[in-house]
């Protein structure tokens, strides 16, 4: 008899998570792929090439491989390149391509949550200005339109725009992804034609689908001043509330508030179904008057904090509360649309994993309407700027060979969605190490 069980509640979504660039292989049309063949722009100078050859089929035996460890959802994305090569066609060969992979998951009896931007997009956009160019609203709300006619009868649960927060900040702020401005106009400007897109998307796919859950998965971090000191204080609430709270926010009220940057966006006035929460981390945040290019902080991980293999990830569990407590402030359904590490080791994910499933069982307890989990990722990916250098799956990659590497966490999750469940058991089978803690 295990010392304690922490119940999931009956329903509950166990998963992990992909996006089309980073699993697909092959998406030469869109602008990451560009991006990548441009020097000093991706760790090593990596290239996404064949990815996890998911283009190529290999989805069928990925899918395989969570179905027999007891996943029942998965989170994916389609991706807009594909299915709308050119402004004036559609690729519907894509399209049933899509089809296939969602009817697979219906086969291995595992929900679908589809997204319809993660990060990429057409070289055509691009070229026009991307998401700088204020037509984007009308191209997101008919490229929407053909992938919910499409798709369906397959999927009920839409996230329409992955972690706007990251991308806007990333392509247009810190200048690490496609088209790498660092603007802070073209950011805000950028940053607010998400919330309009995303608007847009919303009603569209209302009209056409009456039971569709829509919502945006949302990069939440955890931002903690890093001292007592007033100014400190004040830049991390700054911080919180431009990257965490500001879009979520909009798509309530239809008030757009970037603190520099305030807007009123009538068409976004409930515009979410359910919250989205991606959660990796926390950041300490000190204050630092003269740089503007920095926006006026300094983030760092708390000296005595657990960092992850590439130092991408401090292991705070405290934060993933907070970025709970912040969903649960919207009183709609939660949905942890990712939560992981990287670890080619395979030693920090176990603990890390734990540790959070720890904390998300104690807010279920509190009531908190946490309806599934997604695991970042199902198998190892590329990683974005970072390449190949992060291996954030369940199963390893091979990328040269394609094989997949069975880790042990792969048995640790397994056990959980089994018994949607954490118990004293697998802690100790799996994490011995934090036993005592968990259990003092
Ligand atoms: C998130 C992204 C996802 C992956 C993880 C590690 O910000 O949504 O694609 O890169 O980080």
């Amino acid at each position: 008899m295990p010392k304690a069980t922490f119940h999931f509640p009956q329903g509950f979504l166990w998963g992990s998570a992909t996006s089309s660039h980073q699993v697909e292989g092959f998406n030469t049309n869109n602008d990451m792929w560009a991006w990548e063949q441009g020097e000093g722009n991706i760790t090593n100078g990596d290239k996404s090439g064949r990815a996890c050859d998911w283009w190529g089929g290999r989805w069928r035996e990925d899918f395989d491989r969570a179905h027999e460890t007891y996943q029942n959802a998965h989170r994916l994305s389609v991706e807009w390149s594909r299915i709308q090569p050119q402004p004036d066609r559609w690729d519907e060969q894509a399209l049933d391509k899509y089809r296939d992979m969602l009817q697979g998951l219906r086969q291995r009896k595992m929900a679908a949550m589809l997204t319809l931007h993660h990060f990429s997009n057409p070289l055509w956009v691009a070229e026009i200005g991307g998401w700088e160019n204020d037509g984007i609203v009308d191209l997101f709300a008919a490229y929407t339109r053909k992938c919910v006619e499409a798709l369906k009868s397959y999927c009920n649960l839409w996230v329409t725009i992955n972690e706007p927060n990251v991308y806007a900040l990333s392509a247009y702020l810190s200048g690490v992804f496609p088209p790498g401005k660092k603007d802070i106009k073209a950011a805000m400007h950028v940053y607010t034609n998400m919330v309009k897109a995303h608007a847009a998307a919303y009603h569209v796919i209302h009209e056409l689908q009456a039971d569709a859950q829509v919502g945006v998965a949302l990069n939440y971090r955890a931002f903690q001043p890093a001292t007592w000191s007033p100014m400190d204080k004040w830049i991390a609430r700054f911080y919180d509330q431009v990257f965490n709270r500001s879009f979520c926010d909009a798509l309530e009220s239809g008030k757009f508030n970037l603190v520099m940057h305030k807007e009123i966006i009538p068409a976004a006035v409930h515009t979410q179904d359910f919250i989205g929460l991606n959660y990796y981390t926390r950041d300490m945040v000190s204050f630092r008057p003269f740089k503007f290019k920095d926006l006026f902080a300094k983030l760092f991980f708390k000296p005595d904090d657990e960092l992850s293999e590439t130092g991408f990830v401090a292991n705070v569990p405290q934060g993933f509360k907070e970025g709970l407590k912040w969903a649960r402030g919207y009183d709609k359904p939660i949905y942890v649309t990712e939560n992981g590490v990287e670890d080619s080791r395979d030693d920090f994910r176990r603990r890390y994993t734990i540790m959070h499933l720890h904390q998300l069982w104690h807010q279920i307890s509190h009531n908190y309407q946490i309806k599934g989990y997604f695991h970042w990722s199902l198998v190892d990916n590329f990683e974005w700027e970072r390449g190949w250098s992060q291996r954030f799956g369940l199963w390893g990659l091979d990328v040269s060979t394609q094989a997949r590497i069975r880790r042990r966490s792969v048995d640790m999750y397994k056990e959980i969605c089994r018994s949607n469940s954490l118990s004293s058991e697998v802690v100790k089978e799996y994490s011995p190490e934090i036993y005592e803690k968990i259990f003092p």
